[in-house]
């Protein structure tokens, strides 16, 4: 796949003037069936499905000119970051095969997140999809091209890193070949938007915030420990079996299946890290208080909200539209005395990146 991009790759020596700003907005996304494990070039070791979210976003803003080499000046919410620039620099430094322009340029870059940085929430996939979306901006207007092709977009954002590939498709995205799903690659994700029933449309996240403290581990090190799990082979296998059902429950608007589905996978991956060499938790006492709270609540009412967990303690709520005001009052009454500070965010799906 790589061969396509630097066969289609933009040569030419930029104008001497040549030089500009761009500017993409893009958001995060919470994994249903979840990446935990990956092989080769950032390739999963099994499809995962998303939806993209509308309120953690990252806006990046990449300021260009022309030189006579590469440069780059990141600065993060206002302010320079080692960790970051070292991150975007390796990147563009990788991409220069199939990006060949930006060893003629020199950029400065800013970005900042919608959501609070000390939330426990991963930016990687709104900055880095967001990163993406200016490097294809600026490729548009060297080669005087009218769109961006989001399939590349999603090719490049999960070179960047992993799920970020999930970020740009609106709605719902499934990243990784299954046999349920015709052009679904490992490469690239691929837009579930017309193959999922209206009630998922509009399905709201509200994210808990448990703990706003930095991750204990990595997500990196986290996929690394799959290599090494004993049931690894039996995860995967679990997951793509998730996945078709999944798929099917989402185009039927089947809410009792996708609930079933969506805790199952939070809890397998909260499982497997806990039988990885060496074992790690990242659940806190008050995320299985939230948890449990979540399943008497849907029993005594029968609305039909359900949770799932990202790599960290957090816990996000998923339900229907029609249900927000009755599950809010919930999360307020109930729940928000669990959460750090009182935090949560009233997320929902959203519309995947767009310029500004
Ligand atoms: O994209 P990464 O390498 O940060 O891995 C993401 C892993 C999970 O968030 C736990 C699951 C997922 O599919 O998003």
């Amino acid at each position: 796949m790589n061969g396509q991009w630097i066969k289609e790759a933009f040569h030419d020596t930029l104008p001497e003037d040549f030089h500009g700003g761009v500017r993409w907005q893009s958001p995060s996304n919470i994994a249903l069936v979840k990446y935990w494990g990956k092989k080769g070039q950032q390739l999963p070791q099994n499809p995962s499905v998303s939806f993209t979210l509308s309120q953690c976003r990252t806006e990046t803003t990449a300021f260009f000119e022309k030189s006579d080499r590469f440069g780059l000046h990141f600065r993060f919410e206002g302010r320079e970051n080692a960790e970051f620039q070292t991150k975007i620099r390796d990147f563009l430094m990788a991409q220069q095969d199939c990006f060949p322009f930006i060893q003629q340029l020199d950029f400065h870059i800013n970005s900042r997140n919608s959501f609070p940085h000390s939330s426990g929430i991963a930016s990687s996939a709104s900055s880095m999809s967001a990163l993406v979306m200016c490097l294809l901006e600026i490729e548009r207007l060297a080669k005087g091209e009218k769109n961006i092709d989001l399939r590349k977009a999603s090719y490049f954002a999960r070179l960047a890193s992993g799920s970020a590939c999930r970020s740009v498709f609106p709605k719902m995205a499934l990243w990784g070949a299954t046999e349920s799903f015709q052009g679904s690659a490992d490469e690239y994700a691929v837009p579930l938007e017309t193959a999922m029933a209206p009630v998922f449309r509009t399905y709201h996240d509200s994210i808990l915030i448990v703990s706003d403290a930095k991750k204990a581990v990595s997500s990196r090190a986290g996929h690394a420990l799959m290599e090494t799990n004993p049931y690894a082979a039996t995860r995967y296998a679990v997951a793509r079996n998730d996945v078709a059902e999944l798929l099917e429950a989402l185009r039927s608007g089947d809410l009792t299946t996708f609930m079933r589905i969506v805790e199952s996978e939070a809890m397998q991956l909260h499982a497997l890290m806990m039988c990885s060499n060496p074992p790690f938790l990242l659940m806190h006492p008050n995320t299985l208080r939230i948890i449990n709270a979540i399943r008497d609540f849907r029993g005594e009412t029968d609305i039909p909200v359900c949770f799932t967990l990202d790599a960290g303690p957090n816990v996000h709520l998923l339900y229907p539209e029609q249900h927000a005001e009755l599950v809010e009052r919930f999360i307020m009454d109930e729940l928000e005395r669990y959460c750090a500070g009182g935090q949560w965010i009233a997320d929902r799906v959203g519309d995947g990146p767009f310029k500004c």
